[in-house]
C-alpha cells in the first residue's frame, strides 16, 4: 500500500525520547501536573474522585462551553473536542476530501493536513510565505493554487515553522479567494496565544467567512501537549460529520484530559499559562539569537512573531537532513531539517526551553557549525 509517512513526526518518534538535547519539539517546555493543579488551587482529594470513565464522546459540555467562549458567536454545537489537534486535522481531511479533489496549502507548514490529503488521492497545490521577504504571503501563488476544484485552503496561523502571523490584509486576501471559489478555509491556530511579548494576540479566522473551520488545542500556547486535548470550531453540520469519524478513530478524548483542560481554560489559570508561555517564547528566542549570531555569516532568521520555533536559513555546504543527523550522532542534539518542510538549507529550532538546557545544547550546535564553516 502506497502510504506517505509523516516525515517530521517519524523523526521525532525515532529520536526525541533518547536524545540529550531536544530542540525538535514544537511546543514550549511542558507544564507539570503539579504546576497545573497548584495554579488552579482545587481540592485535590475531590479531584481524585474523578471517575476514570469515558467523558461525553464529543467532549464534556462544560469544557465545550469554555472553548465556545473563546470564539465570538460560537455555540456548544460548534465545538468538537478531539485527541489533540492532530486528530482534528486528520478527521477533517477524511470528512471533506476524496480522491480527485484539490487543496491549496500554505508553505512552509506543518505537513499533516497535506500528507493526509495526499494519502486520500488528493492533488496538493501550494502557495508560499516567501523566504527572503519576511515570510510575506505570495498572493500570485495563492491565486494560482486555487481553482474550482479546490475543496480546502489550509493554513497554520501563527505559522509553524516560521512563527509568522498573517497581517489583516493577508487574512482578508485568503478569505476573499476562499469565498470566490466556495472553498473551505481550514485555519490551524494552535500557536495562537504563544505570541512574543510585544505582539498582539493573533486574531482568529472564526467568523470571517461561513465556511471556516478552526483547529486548536492545549498543546502549544498552554504548554499541555500530554493532555492530548484539541478541538474543532465549525458549522454544526460539519461538526456532526466530524463526530462520525471521531467515533471510528478514537471514540473520545480521556476523562482526565477533559477535566484538566477545563481547569486550564478557567480564566485565571489560562492567563497564568499563557503568561508563562509568552515568557518562555521571548527569553528562549533571545538566547537562540545570541548563539546564531556567534559565528558571523552562517545563520539568518526572521524573528518569529509567535511560537516556540525559529526557522533559520544557514550558509553551509550540507543538506539539512544530513546536518541534522550529523548533529544527532556527534553531539546528541536533535533539530528538524528544512527538508521536512520542503525547504532545504533551513533548520527549525525550538527554543522556549529552560535557559541552561538551551545554552548547553546550542553551544554543541556551534561546535559543529565552526567545523563545517572551515
Ligand atoms: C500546526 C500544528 N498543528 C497540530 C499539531 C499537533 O498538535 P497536538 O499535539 O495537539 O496533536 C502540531 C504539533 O506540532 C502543529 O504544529
Amino acid at each position: 500500500m502506497n502510504f506517505e509517512p509523516f516525515e517530521l513526526e517519524r523523526l521525532l518518534s525515532d529520536w526525541e525520547q533518547t536524545v540529550e538535547f531536544n530542540f525538535a519539539e514544537s511546543g514550549v517546555h511542558p507544564v507539570s501536573l503539579g504546576e497545573l493543579l497548584q495554579l488552579s488551587d482545587i481540592d485535590i482529594k475531590e479531584f481524585l474522585e474523578t471517575p476514570l470513565n469515558y467523558p461525553e464522546v464529543n467532549g464534556e459540555a462544560s469544557l465545550r462551553k469554555k472553548i465556545a467562549g473563546l470564539y465570538d458567536g460560537a455555540k456548544l454545537q460548534n465545538i468538537l473536542v478531539t485527541v489533540g489537534a492532530s486528530e482534528a486535522n486528520y478527521i477533517i481531511a477524511n470528512t471533506l476530501l476524496e480522491k480527485g479533489d484539490e487543496i491549496a496549502v500554505m508553505q512552509p507548514t506543518y505537513m499533516q493536513f497535506s500528507g493526509a490529503a495526499k494519502n486520500l488521492g488528493v492533488k496538493v497545490n501550494s502557495f508560499s510565505l516567501e523566504a527572503g521577504n519576511n515570510w510575506a504571503l505570495n498572493r500570485q501563488e495563492l491565486l494560482d493554487a486555487v481553482n474550482l476544484n479546490t475543496k480546502v485552503i489550509s493554513l497554520v496561523n501563527p505559522n509553524n515553522p516560521t512563527g509568522k502571523i498573517l497581517s489583516k490584509e493577508e487574512m482578508n486576501a485568503i478569505v476573499s479567494i476562499a469565498q470566490k471559489f466556495d472553498a473551505w478555509l481550514l485555519a490551524d491556530e494552535v500557536y495562537s496565544g504563544a505570541e512574543r511579548q510585544n505582539v498582539d494576540v493573533t486574531q482568529s479566522f472564526f467568523g470571517l467567512y461561513e465556511k471556516v473551520i478552526i483547529v486548536n488545542g492545549l498543546s502549544k500556547a498552554y504548554g499541555l501537549p500530554g493532555l492530548r486535548i484539541g478541538w474543532v470550531v465549525a458549522p454544526e453540520n460539519i461538526i456532526n460529520e466530524l463526530w462520525k469519524r471521531h467515533e471510528y478513530t478514537t471514540v473520545s478524548s480521556s476523562m482526565l484530559g477533559n477535566r484538566l483542560a477545563n481547569l486550564a481554560l478557567r480564566p485565571d489559570v489560562k492567563r497564568a499559562l499563557i503568561a508563562r508561555t509568552r515568557d518562555l517564547v521571548d527569553s528562549g528566542f533571545e538566547i537562540l539569537q545570541t548563539y546564531l549570531n556567534e559565528i558571523p555569516g552562517i545563520f539568518s532568521v526572521v524573528p518569529p512573531m509567535a511560537s516556540a520555533l525559529s526557522f533559520t536559513s544557514y550558509n553551509l555546504p550540507i543538506n539539512s537532513t544530513e546536518l541534522v543527523h550529523k548533529l544527532r550522532r556527534e553531539k546528541d542534539i536533535l533539530l528538524v531539517p528544512g527538508d521536512c518542510f520542503g525547504l532545504d538549507g533551513h533548520l527549525r529550532i525550538s527554543s522556549a526551553l529552560p535557559r541552561e538546557y538551551l545554552q548547553d545544547g546550542l553551544s554543541r550546535l556551534n561546535e559543529v557549525v565552526r567545523e563545517l564553516a572551515h
